[in-house]
């Protein structure tokens, strides 16, 4: 490329520069004024959305009521949904998922030899009840960066099922919630 064809280039880009310039410009004021007109009517939507969406999305049905009169066999049965990637025995290996044998009320994160998500890692404490219920709810809403890609278990008796056969499996049994 020849002197004279940088400077044509140069020419260009300046143009386009400015071109792109003004054009951001245009879009500020226009985006401002959009804003300004319709900021009220904004204010009022979301007011309205979230007094009826809001409650909705945050409540969990609990299981402490549940949990005492249990289907076990049927927990047994809806853990097939989980079997793909966990196994539950003592000893048992990590699949896609850690081994769950002593979960119900264990320590968070502490099957050996599993690479936990850091979300699940730098969570404190042990499972309880609650806990479990809502992560197995929605496992992505109570833990945003969890590795458990489940959608989840919708109906609070069946996610009880589960949580008390899952509570057999471990040395001593987790005790059951006081109500
Ligand atoms: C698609 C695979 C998959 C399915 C299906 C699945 N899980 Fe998980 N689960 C995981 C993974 C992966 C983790 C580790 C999560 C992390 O590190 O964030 C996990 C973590 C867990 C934990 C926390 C374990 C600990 O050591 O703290 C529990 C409890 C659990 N799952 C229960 C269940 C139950 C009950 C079901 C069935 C209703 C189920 N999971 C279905 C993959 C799965």
């Amino acid at each position: 490329m020849g002197g004279e064809s940088y400077k044509v280039w140069g020419a260009a880009l300046v143009a386009a520069t400015v071109a792109l310039a003004i054009g951001i410009g245009i879009n500020h004021v226009t985006h401002t004024e959009h804003l300004e007109t319709n900021a009220y009517k904004v204010d009022v939507l979301e007011g309205a959305v979230q007094t009826t969406a809001a409650p909705a999305a945050a409540v969990i049905e609990p299981i402490g009521p549940l949990l005492a009169s249990a289907d076990i066999a049927a927990g047994e049965k809806g853990f097939k949904r989980c079997a793909t990637c966990h196994t539950f025995d003592k000893g048992g290996a990590n699949k896609v998922g850690p081994n769950l044998f002593g979960v119900v009320g264990g320590a968070k994160g502490s099957a050996s030899g599993f690479a936990y998500s850091d979300a699940l890692k730098t969570m404190a404490g042990s499972w309880s009840y609650d806990e479990l219920n809502a992560f197995l709810t929605k496992p992505k809403d109570f833990l945003a960066g969890t590795k458990m890609t489940f959608a989840g278990i919708r109906s609070a008796q069946d996610r009880a099922n589960i949580i008390a056969f899952m509570r057999q499996h471990a040395d001593t049994p987790f005790p059951l919630p006081t109500q």
